[in-house]
């Protein structure tokens, strides 16, 4: 960046060095739903309407709970900071909620608050591994465990998982894994992202076992749980005390710009993570924190959104194939159709750059979630209104060939 003389000094134009650039660790992949969402932006700027299929965001706001107390946090003046772990209400209730939820002893010692589940990722990575680490995930899945792995210069092992496995990362797969060269952590979340599919409580079992007996760190991200269409989803606390469970308010909750999630740790790892987030992030927004109280009580107003997500994957699971699409992945939570667009396209950047800009439906790229496999696949998120699956189905309805 050049930049201009003071104005009225007479210090002259500062001096740039050609050879100051990024570091090496900056060079991770670009988080392509976000590039798709930012490319969307430029479109609305110019008044084009925009269907968003593009990221796993809620189209409804956060609950009356939330809203409720957050005007009066507001009212009370005072914003601060708090402690790095996270206020103590919200840290408790979070605590009953895994009695309430899961019939688990969760100690609220153990309870962590970070800036959504991403900064429970970072501080998770910093503070359970050592550079170099090797850290196992499935393929497809979300790009952003890879990318923060690789800025923090450890390793992202992708195992990929297809149907073999019903798209799921099992015990037998990351045990081969493990053979094949010895894994020090392995990364699972069910509901997944991009897939949508869940383990089988005998498939979490079995992962838990394994990472127990073999040494393994376990981190499951449990982000999509409340957000499943058959079966609820259970917690891998239920057989692993050492698990790492990162959560969040973004998705059921309805909260992504609040930027507010949770982590239960081992007691062992309570305080080096907390050292870690002291400096790093000094705490997570007041506002959120305490506004996030709420959200525990809006089961009503939550169940309702999630109906419409329910109403969303029905409609799309039932329009999809007749528009061509032939192979969609079974959807067991989450709000996500990762579909196959081979009948149309082997290059899905292209496709979905194509779709955007002259059908006006954003969504993601198969290759954000898988490198290899990717350019086959298309992700649809149906996490918006009825009313925008409607509207985007009958746009690609007038695009696809
Ligand atoms: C699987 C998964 N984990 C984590 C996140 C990050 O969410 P947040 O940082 O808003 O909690 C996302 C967001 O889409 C996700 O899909």
């Amino acid at each position: 960046m050049t930049k201009a003389p003071v104005a009225g000094s007479n210090l002259g134009t500062p001096t740039i060095s050609a050879s100051l650039g990024p570091s090496s660790r900056s060079a991770v992949e670009p988080f392509l739903a976000m590039d798709v969402m930012s490319a969307a932006a430029r479109l609305e700027a110019q008044g084009r309407t925009i269907v968003h299929m593009e990221v796993g965001q809620p189209g409804s706001p956060a609950p009356e709970p939330v809203l409720r107390l957050a005007r009066q946090v507001l009212e009370d003046g005072r914003l601060g900071y708090t402690e790095a772990i996270g206020i103590r209400p919200l840290r408790e209730r979070i605590s009953r909620h895994y009695s309430e939820a899961y019939g688990v002893d969760v100690p609220t010692e153990r309870v962590m608050i970070t800036t959504g589940s991403s900064g429970g990722f970072n501080l998770t990575f910093l503070g359970a591994f050592d550079p170099g680490a090797r850290i196992a995930l499935a393929s497809p899945g979300y790009p952003a465990y890879r990318n923060i792995l690789s800025a923090l210069g450890l390793q992202p092992v992708d195992i990929a998982i297809g149907p073999q496995s019903d798209w799921v990362l099992t015990a037998d797969l990351i045990a081969e894994e493990h053979r094949r060269q010895a894994l020090d952590g392995v990364l699972i979340a069910s509901p997944a992202n991009p897939t949508g599919t869940m383990a089988s409580l005998d498939q979490l079992r079995q992962i838990c076992e394994l990472c127990a007996s073999s040494g393994i760190r376990l981190i499951s991200d449990e982000i999509y749980h409340g957000l499943t269409y058959g079966k609820p989803a259970e917690t891998a606390l239920h057989f692993n005390d050492d698990v790492i469970v990162i959560n969040s308010f973004s998705k059921y909750y309805c909260m992504t710009g609040w930027r507010v999630g949770w982590m239960v740790l081992p007691a062992n790892l309570v305080r080096p993570l907390e050292r870690l987030a002291q400096s790093l992030f000094i705490s997570v927004p007041e506002l959120s924190q305490r506004a996030a109280v709420g959200a525990f009580d809006a089961a009503g107003e939550l169940d309702a959104v999630k109906a419409g997500y329910a109403e969303n994957r029905k409609f799309l699971l039932d329009q999809m194939p007749r528009l061509g699409f032939d192979e969609i992945l079974p959807v067991d939570g989450a709000f996500y159709i990762y579909a196959s667009v081979a009948p149309f396209t082997g290059d899905s950047l292209d496709f979905a750059s194509r779709m955007l800009e002259e059908a006006g439906v954003a969504a993601t790229p198969g290759l954000d979630f898988d490198r290899q496999r990717g350019r086959n696949y298309m992700r649809f998120s149906f996490a918006g209104t009825n009313e925008a699956m409607r509207m985007g189905i009958e746009r690609l309805k007038g695009w696809l060939p």
